[in-house]
């Protein structure tokens, strides 16, 4: 093994030698003279930022090590799906294997060789075989934001498909993308019938089996898959509907590209969502909101969102992200841009990052608690407890999933004359600056999720233990709920129709055992331990380092 540098964050890591100096697998092919990684001149720079930099070959290296762990261990190409995931977190999981083929096809055409070739067709048909995986006729009854998921899902796919094809022509990936485009539309058809009017002045509900509940992430979700059906669905003419009953509703319509409903959906969207009052002081997204007084019996009560769950998980500072770099890129309003940079810079400070941006300046990284996380690492609450449940083991991947598509970089010409809007240079060059500065604290985290890994190459859930292991748990914010991580508060009357049933969505996640002994040998075997959506966050988070630091240029 070759030994390199300390890196960054050594200021806080007491072992003398830095994670990135110890890639997992060396992969066959993957030599240190392969890329040339071109950075320039005009951005910020730190002592930090420099050595991150020079460092980039490496990030890319556990990249691929990490997708090939999480296809390794957790994919059976034989029945093409994860089998320990459930419906949703398979359909992110899937995201992020398309996104990490997008990032690896960027690689080889600056590197001007077609070294991953094999990587990324081998990894292509994991993607594509999730087509028939995937159990779309379950995800048809779950809560709305089980649904919009897919959407995405699809969406993603044929962004790297197409991709792959403008440089590779005639790539044989293009002849999945009718029937991806077509699971995509279908959902979002589904998906839009959870708008409602009547309460709260609109928004999204999340769960039609549950009392009413307008939350963050269905809200997002919908912006988010909104606008990138706008910029991104081909359209398709597959007409087969799901039901013969329903043809007249969904699936009997063919689709086509630049629809502009997907575009009203999503500013409408986003417009109640700002008006929505569900940011708390930090400027951080809390969870969702009830409706008082509302009952069976037929009472709307107040009929409006005032009884808020101040919750906070990290999912809901990152999927409106991507919804915002789309939303400019549909209208050309640069107001969509910077609630994104305000957002980003709050879920920053409130992991306890603070830099003033300027050239040479330290970053600071408190240790105390900021609301997010502390020394500058993201955490779930339920992280150091060892009590995340399925859902909360994937959030923080699905936050640097969408930072990523939010760091893309702003095109000069509008990609679809009249439809679709550019950027001055001088806006570019800002999104970049900011996405590369941002990249530092990116880099950061990866690097603290690259210490949860055991000796399989198997990443943890808390990314912050070798930080924060001293410091003592933290309890739930005042007036917070954590549904997510403890199932059965869903059964209890301010959520559940009294009498009913409960629905597959809440049966189907799986609460975790809590376990606050920190005695353990290894602390990420808590609770769920190890599993493909942690995998799936290590990940993202080195994707989003390697992109948001541009190490590959574009
Ligand atoms: C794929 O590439 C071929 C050849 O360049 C091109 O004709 C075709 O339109 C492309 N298809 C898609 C879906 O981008
Ligand atoms: C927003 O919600 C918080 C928490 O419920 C509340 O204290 C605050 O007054 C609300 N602000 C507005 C403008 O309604
Ligand atoms: C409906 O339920 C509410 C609260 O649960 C109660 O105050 C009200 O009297 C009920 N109304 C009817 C018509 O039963
Ligand atoms: C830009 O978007 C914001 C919503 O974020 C809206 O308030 C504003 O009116 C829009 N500006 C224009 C010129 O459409």
């Amino acid at each position: 093994m070759v030994h390199r540098p300390i890196l960054i964050a050594c200021l806080l890591t007491s072992s003398a030698e830095s994670v990135w100096s110890q890639p997992w697998a060396i992969q066959p092919g993957l030599d240190d003279s392969s890329h040339q990684f071109v950075v320039d001149s005009e951005s910020t720079r730190s002592p930090e930022l420099e050595s991150t930099l020079a460092n980039g070959k490496t990030i890319f290296r556990h990249m691929i090590d990490a997708l090939d762990v999480m296809q390794s261990h957790y994919y059976e190409l034989w029945i093409g799906t994860w089998p320990s995931a459930i419906d949703w977190t398979a359909a992110v999981v899937n995201t992020a294997l398309s996104s990490a083929l997008g990032t690896i096809a960027r690689a080889s055409k600056e590197t001007g060789d077609d070294q991953y070739s094999s990587v990324i067709n081998k990894y292509f048909s994991h993607n594509a075989a999730y087509y028939f995986g995937e159990d779309a006729f379950s995800i048809r009854n779950e809560a709305y934001d089980d649904i919009l998921w897919t959407t995405l899902e699809w969406l993603e796919n044929i962004k790297t498909i197409e991709y792959r094809n403008s440089t590779n022509p005639s790539w044989h990936g293009v002849q999945f993308i009718p029937g991806f485009s077509h699971r995509a539309r279908l959902f979002w058809d589904l998906a839009s019938k959870g708008w409602d009017n009547d309460l709260c002045g609109g928004g999204m509900i999340w769960n039609p089996r549950l009392l009413p509940y307008k939350n963050t992430i269905t809200n997002q979700l919908f912006i988010s898959a909104s606008v990138a059906m706008y910029l991104s669905s081909p359209g398709d003419s597959i007409d087969f509907p799901f039901l013969a009953s329903d043809s007249q509703t969904f699936g009997a319509m063919p689709g086509r590209p630049h629809d502009p409903k997907y575009l009203k959906a999503a500013i409408e969207g986003y417009t109640w969502l700002k008006k929505s009052n569900m940011t708390n002081a930090q400027g951080l997204y809390v969870d969702g909101y009830h409706i008082k007084g509302y009952s069976q019996n037929g009472s709307i009560g107040t009929g409006k969102c005032d009884d808020r769950n101040e919750m906070i998980y990290t999912y809901n500072q990152g999927v409106i992200l991507s919804g915002l770099r789309g939303l400019w890129e549909a209208t050309g309003n640069r107001s969509y841009l910077d609630d994104g940079y305000d957002l980003i810079r709050d879920v920053m400070a409130s992991t306890g990052w603070s830099w003033s941006g300027e050239p040479h300046s330290p970053i600071h990284k408190s240790s105390s608690w900021a609301g997010l996380g502390q020394y500058g690492i993201i955490e779930e609450l339920c992280d150091r407890s060892g009590s995340c449940s399925q859902d909360s083991q994937t959030f923080k991947g699905i936050f640097f999933q969408h930072l990523t598509q939010f760091c893309e970089p702003l095109p000069l010409e509008a990609k679809v004359p009249g439809k679709t809007h550019a950027a001055s240079r001088l806006l570019r060059t800002k999104h970049k600056d900011f996405c590369k500065t941002v990249g530092l604290w990116a880099a950061h985290n990866a690097e603290a999720a690259l210490s949860t890994r055991d000796a399989s190459g198997l990443f943890g859930t808390w990314w912050g233990y070798s930080y924060a292991a001293k410091t003592h748990p933290k309890s739930l914010p005042d007036r917070a709920v954590d549904y997510r991580n403890d199932a059965s508060i869903l059964t209890t009357s301010k959520w559940a129709h009294a009498g009913k049933s409960h629905s597959t969505a809440v049966t189907g996640r799986q609460a975790a055992e809590s376990n606050g002994d920190f005695t353990t040998a290894d602390v990420n075997d808590r609770g769920r331990g190890r599993t493909v959506e942690t995998q799936q966050g290590g990940l993202s988070v080195l994707r989003s380092s390697w992109e948001l630091l541009n190490l590959g240029s574009h």
